[in-house]
């Protein structure tokens, strides 16, 4: 593993072995090229859910003892960091959940569900997660309501001007986009998918998992209507995430998890509901997840510029290490990518090249990725992926192509 300093790109030097030395579990002859599905989380992080649970452990919001408050007081300032942290105009915008799927299911059961009816349409794009598919495809169906799919131009990237055509203002009900291709990684023009969507009267939500540990996000410039995202790929804990959404479409969202803590008064026969964002947050949160979470996010906003473009250079030079080697295709567009590659080897399947890569130290995701529609339409079933973070090196690409080298050898 080479720590020298890396060129990040605008003269800049940046030194991802000084990233890398708070990551326990990077000390050992490991290139954690599987960013894209759980980033590793730095000492910072592991420290605060374990100080929690040493020093402040209690329920929120229930328990009037000291260590009741100022539980609550952590979990709430972990609502507040969330809500600066993508530009939400109040923490009470931000609902806390499990993650991306979490919340995308929430959003789709407490507020699409109930205003898609038959003859409405909602868009996917052609590059989304299954997160964002199949809630959508469960919405639709028995409502006489139809699924339509945002196409991909020729060079990976999402046809827009094929979605403005086809988005009929008088159907058209919601959009779901993610902001960066979990396969294809480039950043999507989400801005430009709001004003249309908005303009054709249809609400939008963005799936922002792969985009919020490397991109400065901020709903209010997005335009979004909901936002959903993960604290695990963003150097947080697993199991922890947040659903954002404009405050006045929460204030019409109806809960889909009920129980304790979401209630304002309970009868025997029916119930009346918190405020928001509790009456979303039914039975006892994931406390040390959040304030995990919030460690990370202080951790993201402390990296500087240099990191992210050295993640963005590590991309882009993986890509076109890649697709200069015989017999391997790099998927997706040639510009702008944020922070992963995806590629397949003539003659040899996915699984062979992650297996060999793996005898070598080298940890990258290998199949379908949770996007079997796209998969189909570039005519693959499955691809290898590797994503970068900023404690990767560019030795690490060294090591990759050579691993992809031995496969090709043993394989064909
Ligand atoms: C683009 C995208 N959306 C959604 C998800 C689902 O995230 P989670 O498993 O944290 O809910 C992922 C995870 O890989 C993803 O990459």
């Amino acid at each position: 593993m080479s720590e020298r300093p890396e060129s990040a790109g605008k003269g800049e030097v940046f030194d991802p072995g000084s990233i890398r030395r708070p990551f326990a579990i990077l000390n050992r002859d490991l290139a954690w090229l599987d960013n894209a599905a759980t980033t590793q989380r730095p000492e910072p992080v592991l420290k605060a859910m374990d100080q929690f649970y040493r020093l402040h452990n209690a329920n929120t919001r229930r328990s009037v003892h000291r260590l009741g408050a100022e539980a609550t007081a952590a979990y709430e300032g972990a609502r507040a960091a969330v809500a600066a942290f993508i530009g939400a105009k109040s923490p009470a915008e931000i609902v806390f959940t499990g993650g991306t799927t979490a919340s995308i299911n929430l959003a789709v059961a407490g507020f699409a569900r109930w205003e898609i009816g038959p003859g409405d349409e909602v868009w996917v794009s052609a590059m989304e997660h299954h997160s964002n598919w199949v809630p959508w495809q469960e919405a639709v169906k028995g409502v006489g309501a139809s699924l339509k799919v945002i196409p991909l131009t020729s060079d990976g990237r999402l046809d827009l001007a094929a979605f403005r055509k086809g988005l009929s203002a008088h159907r058209a009900k919601w959009v779901a986009a993610t902001w960066v291709s979990n396969v294809l990684g480039a950043a999507n023009d989400v801005r430009a998918i709001c004003a249309a969507a908005h303009a054709a009267g249809a609400r939008v939500l963005v799936d922002g998992a792969q985009g919020v540990a490397h991109l400065p996000a901020d709903v209010a410039a997005m335009d979004c209507d909901f936002f959903a995202f993960s604290g695990h790929k963003m150097y947080g804990p697993m199991g922890i995430g947040a659903l954002w959404g404009r405050g006045e479409l929460l204030e019409q969202m109806h809960p889909s998890i009920f129980g304790g803590e979401m209630i304002a008064r309970v009868d025997e026969q029916t119930s009346t509901w918190a405020e928001v964002p509790y009456r979303f947050e039914g039975g006892t949160p994931h406390v040390a997840g959040a304030v995990g979470l919030a460690a990370a996010i202080e951790w993201v906003r402390a990296l500087p510029p240099a990191a992210h473009e050295h993640v963005a250079n590590l991309a882009r030079e993986a890509a076109e290490r890649l697709a200069a080697l015989k017999d391997v295709r790099v998927w997706g567009p040639a510009e702008g990518r944020v922070s992963l590659v995806s590629f397949s080897v003539k003659g040899v399947h996915a699984h062979d090249v992650a297996q060999v890569l793996d005898s070598r130290g080298i940890a990258v995701r290998a199949g379908h990725m949770c996007a079997q529609p796209l998969m189909r339409r570039l005519g693959i079933e499955s691809a290898v992926r590797a994503s970068f973070a900023p404690y990767n090196t560019t030795d690490e690409i060294r090591r990759l192509l050579e691993g992809v080298r031995a496969a090709q050898e043993l394989f064909t």
